[in-house]
């Protein structure tokens, strides 16, 4: 279900998401400092980061049921550098697309408090 008023749905809902998902996934695998954290990761599972990142931070909806983010990224050693490299790119493609800049805004603050769970070295 998506709640009405969302910024997944102000952005176009699915469709947007997806076209943002698939912009977001090139730019990471081709940033040379972030592609070395994915380079391992099968190609579900990427999918679905790329997936769920960018519906956490819309408020859209979600069938996620597995880890929490915490443990998801324990064993990565992700520094504040990479963690805001991400960010960044996904701040881009959002602009790219034409979002609101009061959304992209949210989608920051969402990053910045998610931030400790994810961010470990
Ligand atoms: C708001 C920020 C983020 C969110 C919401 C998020 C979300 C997730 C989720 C839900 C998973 C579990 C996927 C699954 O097992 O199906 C995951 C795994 C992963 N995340 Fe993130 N992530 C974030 C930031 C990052 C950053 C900054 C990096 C790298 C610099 C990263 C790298 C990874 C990798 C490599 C995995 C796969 C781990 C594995 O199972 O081998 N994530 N993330």
């Amino acid at each position: 279900m998506t709640a009405v008023g969302t910024h997944f749905e102000l952005i176009g809902g699915t469709p947007a998401v997806k076209e943002a998902v698939t912009r977001f996934y090139d730019r990471l695998l081709a940033d040379p400092d972030l592609a070395g954290y994915f380079s391992g990761v099968d190609l579900p599972t990427l999918k679905r980061h790329q997936v769920e990142m960018i519906s956490m931070v819309l408020g859209g909806p979600s069938n996620y049921t597995g880890r929490d983010l915490g443990t998801a990224h324990a064993d990565l050693h992700i520094d504040a550098t990479a963690f805001g490299k991400v960010g960044d790119h996904l701040v881009a493609v959002l602009r790219e697309l034409g979002v609101p800049e009061h959304v992209v805004e949210s989608v920051v603050a969402t990053l910045t408090s998610v931030a400790p769970q994810i961010v470990t070295a």
